[in-house]
Parts: C-alpha cells; structure tokens; sequence
C-alpha cells in the first residue's frame, strides 16, 4: 500500500491548522432563515466551522438541525442568509463545484449492491469526467486513492464486499471513506452515529475527527449524545426552537450551557450522559 499512501499524501490539500495558528473559514453560516408554512424551523441562524475543526450541533428534536444542515448542503435554499463555503455562496456553487461539500446520513447511503470499494469511488465521481464517471471508469490513481481510504477506515480487508453484507458500523465506515476520497472542505454529518451500538458510534466520530485534523477539512455534525459531543467535538453549536442559542468551545459548554439549550423542553430523554 506505500503507492497509495503516496498518491494520498499528494493530493491532500490542506493540513489542519497547528496550536495557536489562525484557522480559515470552512463553512460560514450568515443569518440563515428558512420558513415552513409561516413557521420558522431555523430563525437567523450564524455559525462558522474553521479549517481542521470540528462543531457539533445539539439540540432536541425538532429544533431544526436537518433543515439547518439542508441549507448548509445547498439542497434547500435559505429564505435569507448566506451559506459560505472556503469564501464562496454555496448558492452559486454548481456541478463539480459542490463537491467540496461531502455528506454523511444517519442511514449510511450506500449503494447496497456495489461493493466496498465502488462506494468509496463514487466520491471521486465529482473530480472525473462524466463518461469516465457513467461507465464507472477511475484511474489508477483514484482507485488508490479509495484503496488509501478504506485503509485509514480500517477496512481495507472489506475493500471487494459487498456493502449490504457490512455490518452497520462499517457501512458508516465506508461513508466517511467516500466522503474522505471526495476530498471536501466540508463534511457535513447529520446524526451519524444514531443507528450505531455506542462502540461502533464512538468510533465513527474518532475518524471524522481524525479526518478533521489530518486534513484540515471542516466537520459539522449534528448529535443527540451530549456526552459524544463532549468527547471529540472542538465547539458546540446549539439550536433551540431554530435559534443558535450557543456556540461554545467545547471546555466552555457546562451545565448551565447544556440547560439552557435543553432546560425543561425537551422530553426526548435521549441526551446520553447530562452534563
Ligand atoms: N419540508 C418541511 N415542511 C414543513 N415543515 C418542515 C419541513 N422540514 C422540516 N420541517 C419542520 O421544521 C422543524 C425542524 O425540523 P428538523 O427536521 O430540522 O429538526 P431536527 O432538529 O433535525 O429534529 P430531529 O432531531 O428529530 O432530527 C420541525 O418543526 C419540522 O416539522
Ligand atoms: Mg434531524
């Protein structure tokens, strides 16, 4: 595998930015609003994620982090704001363009027919051309590329099985190796962990961590489990009935922070481990 840890180790972009340096922007989040049937799920919403950190968004059920999440993507137009990826309008962003943004479902989203390997491919398809991508024609370096990123996944074994046969955890496995050979600048994760076992979900959130310092690339990932969220995020962003009504370094998100973004509203009970 030295080949492809060396096509990966020049392609990479970006490293995450060292103690004490500045980190650029990633994602900025301005003002974000988006109005269904005259209600507001998510109501001025403003956040950044900085180059190799990464934010977790908590909030009960309902408090708007898909729909907040379905702007940051592009996939739903904000009724006002400004979704900003490394500086550009995530508006304006098309075709090619958008796969700076990689996504990560709660569901996994693979294609269960494809094996590992094809999965983890199909996030170069934004960086081929479209007959290449069509007739599903990578080059070597891609394929080694996907190689390299089923191995820092830790299923480079499972590279040729097929993804229906995977167990849950590896499945969202795979996903973040697809989102990592997509070579975003953003990776945007919502629940990803809420179908795993608690060893299988903390795992899951140790690799987008690690992709976030290796790669400098931004992560923004929304949780139910506080105490998750406590353990690999570097900020808590918090919505509340579609408002951010926090946004601390993770040291600073303490009792008081963890009730006044759940206080007595939230009846879910599924908050992991309270502050
Ligand atoms: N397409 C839609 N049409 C109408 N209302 C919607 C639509 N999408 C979301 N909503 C409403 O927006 C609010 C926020 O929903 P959203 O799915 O963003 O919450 P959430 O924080 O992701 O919740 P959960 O933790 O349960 O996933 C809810 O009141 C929801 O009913
Ligand atoms: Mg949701």
């Amino acid at each position: 595998m030295s080949e492809a840890f060396a096509v990966a180790a020049s392609v990479a972009k970006t490293r995450a930015a060292g103690p004490g340096e500045a980190r650029s922007p990633r994602l900025s989040a301005i003002g974000v609003t988006k109005t269904f049937d005259g209600r507001p799920a998510i109501d001025d919403v403003t956040f950044g994620v900085g180059e190799g950190e990464f934010v977790a968004v908590l909030g009960s059920s309902g408090a708007g982090k898909t729909t907040l999440f379905r702007c940051l993507t592009g996939l739903l137009a904000p009724d006002r704001g400004q979704v900003r990826v490394d500086g550009d309008d995530i508006a304006v962003l098309q075709g090619r363009a958008r796969r700076r943004v990689a996504l990560v479902f709660q569901q996994f989203n693979l294609v269960s027919r494809l094996s590992a390997l094809d999965n983890v491919l199909a996030g170069r398809l934004g960086h081929v051309s479209s007959w290449r991508g069509c007739l599903r024609r990578f080059d070597r370096a891609d394929r080694l590329l996907a190689l390299e990123c089923l191995d820092r996944v830790g299923l480079l074994r499972q590279a040729t099985q097929r993804a229906d046969t995977l167990s849950g955890g590896q499945q969202q496995r795979v996903a973040i190796a697809r989102a990592m050979a997509q070579q975003p600048s953003l990776i945007v994760a919502d629940e990803p962990v809420a179908s795993l076992d608690p060893a299988a979900g903390a795992g899951v959130l140790e690799l987008l961590q690690g992709v976030a310092r290796a790669d400098g690339v931004g992560v923004v990932c929304s949780l139910h489990q506080v105490q998750l969220a406590r353990a690999y995020a570097d900020r808590v962003v918090g919505l509340s009935h579609g408002r951010c009504i926090v946004d601390l370094p993770v040291e600073r998100f303490d009792q008081p922070a963890f009730r006044l973004l759940y206080g007595a509203t939230d009846s879910s009970g599924n908050r992991g481990a309270d502050a």
